[in-house]
């Protein structure tokens, strides 16, 4: 396997009314996008609000087909007729984990889903594969009979984390997964994103607006704006040699890191286990 994923000219239009009796007019909200991410690599993928980065992503996800170019995963194009076998590759972690968690079921229900949609394991199998993930994603066991609202925001990131994890995808496309949540909650959600990387061997697309999070976790990192990739290449390229004036721009804007948010030395994640 060369690439975990590979966008080739990805490119999504949609039709927008420009007011009462005028013509609708086609705006283009991601615009051939080439991208690669090999096996086990970060890629942060940076840029302001409405440059496309979510569009991005839900094409990745098969949740919106492309207007033109394809997504790639292991080196086979995807096929949005088979989404059960998408969901076993490529999950994602989304910004409002409250929005993206039915709040009429409880967390063990929520979590085991995925194994009951696909058929895996005997219920007793799934009962027991739902207290492992939410141990190893830090969730005490008490909480598995809560419902999503009596949780905190950490907590429910780390449930809809069990969930994108409990059937062992390869990819996890993270969009925004930490920036409605408070600032020292953050460190702790991207703490054991990075270690569940390790442990479970997993490529990370990593979508934010923060700055200091992508130089924090990427591997490489790709910079989006209007619709267009206009500078790729390693952290330390783009964070500390910037060719492109729009990355110049980007990064002269948060020349002062954000003092609250007190990530972990990177060098202990390699060898912590979570509690
Ligand atoms: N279904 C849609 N119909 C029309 N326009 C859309 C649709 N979805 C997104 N857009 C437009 O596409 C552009 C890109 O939106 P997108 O959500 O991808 O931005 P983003 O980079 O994720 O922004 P943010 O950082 O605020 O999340 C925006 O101008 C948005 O208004
Ligand atoms: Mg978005």
């Amino acid at each position: 396997m060369k690439f975990a994923l590979e966008l080739c000219d990805l490119t999504r239009h949609f039709e927008i009314s420009q007011g009462l009796w005028k013509e609708k007019r086609q705006f283009t909200a991601v615009n051939g996008v080439n991208l690669r991410i090999e096996p086990g690599e970060v890629l942060g993928l940076v840029g302001e609000s409405g440059c496309g980065k979510s569009t991005l992503s839900k094409m990745i996800l098969g949740l919106l087909a492309p207007s033109e170019g394809n997504v790639l995963i292991h080196d086979k194009e995807m096929d949005l007729s088979n989404r059960m076998a998408l969901a076993r590759v490529i999950q994602p972690v989304f910004q409002d984990p409250y929005s993206s968690l039915n709040p009429r079921k409880r967390v063990k229900d929520i979590i085991r889903l995925p194994l009951v949609l696909h058929k895996i394991g005997s219920k007793s199998e799934q009962k027991r594969q739902v207290v492992d993930i939410s141990r190893r994603v830090g969730l005490p066991d008490r909480l598995l009979e809560q419902f999503p609202g009596q949780l905190s925001g950490g907590q429910r990131q780390r449930v809809a984390i069990a969930r994108a994890l409990i059937l062992r995808p390869s990819i996890l496309i993270c969009d925004e997964p930490t920036s409605a949540l408070d600032v020292s909650v953050q460190a702790q959600i991207l703490n054991l994103l990075m270690e569940l990387k390790q442990e479970f061997g997993l490529t990370y697309l990593f979508i934010s607006h923060n700055l200091a999070v992508v130089e924090y976790l990427s591997d490489r990192v790709a910079v989006m704006h209007q619709g267009n990739i206009v500078e790729q290449g390693s952290r330390e390229q783009i964070f500390e040699h910037p060719a492109h004036p729009y990355t110049q721009t980007l990064l002269a804007s948060i020349l002062t890191p954000d003092p609250d948010l007190s990530l972990p030395d990177p060098e202990s994640l390699v060898w912590s286990k979570a509690g």
